[in-house]
């Protein structure tokens, strides 16, 4: 492949709003990684849009693999411009009843993938002296919701590593951001939200739906995007219909 002029890299590439984000990115003539644990989801990827997209399975949690895979796939396209941490799991269960095995899987994914897949680009990105992070945190990491005791931590914690993470970077030209979405329809929300729950998100979210991935993807690319968002890092993006910022509501839905 020819040196790209914008290539970046998205985990959890091949579902929801990763694919949504690996989708929009080809569309605007980047270069794109999608890394992802799932191979049967990556190979329906390549099948989709053959070499506009380079694959790679990777589970985030495994800290040499996920060194040599994005090191890989920066040295293939020449440079590394971005990175989008999508890759996550979700858990919706009473505080008692979760296990500390529970709790300890999500943080690891979520957190701890998310800061090994960061690092990882941004070491690259550093030798190069620009580059763009962006991590997925949540409303779930924003405020209270029933059932959130390990995923709300988990994104709580995204968020503050976001920010911790663009003071360190700042220095190497690297921008650090996050979006956090309010209830996307994706494969990962037709597992875990029951009837109930929609019924709940609807009722606390003014513009009473759930959000499309692409509405999400479409927040990343400009966070991603230097030439739009040059002078935004440490910020945490609510894409959420209004729910983060909501007060009292009619109760009517
Ligand atoms: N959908 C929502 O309502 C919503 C809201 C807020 C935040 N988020 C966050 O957005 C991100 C994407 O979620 P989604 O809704 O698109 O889910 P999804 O399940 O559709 O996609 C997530 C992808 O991550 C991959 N993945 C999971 N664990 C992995 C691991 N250890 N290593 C590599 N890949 C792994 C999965 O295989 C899947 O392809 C997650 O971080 C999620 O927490 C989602």
């Amino acid at each position: 492949m020819a040196k790209a002029e914008r290539a970046a890299i998205v985990t959890g590439g091949a579902s929801g709003i990763g694919l949504a984000t690996v989708e929009r990115l080809i569309g605007d003539g980047w270069h794109v990684g999608a890394l992802d644990r799932d191979e049967a989801a990556l190979a329906r990827l390549r099948d989709r849009h053959g070499d506009t997209v380079r694959v790679g399975a990777l589970d985030v949690t495994d800290e040499g693999a996920a060194d040599h895979v994005i090191a890989e796939m920066a040295q293939a396209f020449g440079r590394l411009d971005g990175l989008v941490n999508s890759a996550g799991i979700g858990l919706d269960k009473p505080a008692l009843e979760t296990s500390v095995a529970e709790f300890r899987k999500v943080l690891d994914i979520n957190v701890t993938g998310t800061f090994i897949t960061a690092r990882a680009a941004g070491r690259i990105m550093k030798e190069q002296g620009s580059g763009a992070i962006v991590n997925i945190a949540s409303i779930a990491g924003m405020r209270g919701s029933k059932g959130r005791v390990a995923y709300g931590a988990s994104k709580g914690a995204v968020a503050i590593m976001t920010q911790v993470m663009a003071v360190d970077l700042a220095r190497y030209g690297i921008r650090v951001n996050a979006v956090a979405p309010g209830p996307v329809d994706t494969p990962l929300v037709q597992q875990v939200h029951t009837p109930q729950v929609r019924r709940a998100y609807a009722h606390h979210t003014p513009m009473r739906r759930y959000g499309t991935p692409d509405e999400i993807a479409s927040a990343i690319c400009f966070l991603l995007d230097g030439s739009q968002s040059g002078y935004v890092t440490g910020a945490i993006l609510p894409v959420d219909g209004g729910f983060a910022g909501a007060g009292m509501m009619e109760i009517e839905v």
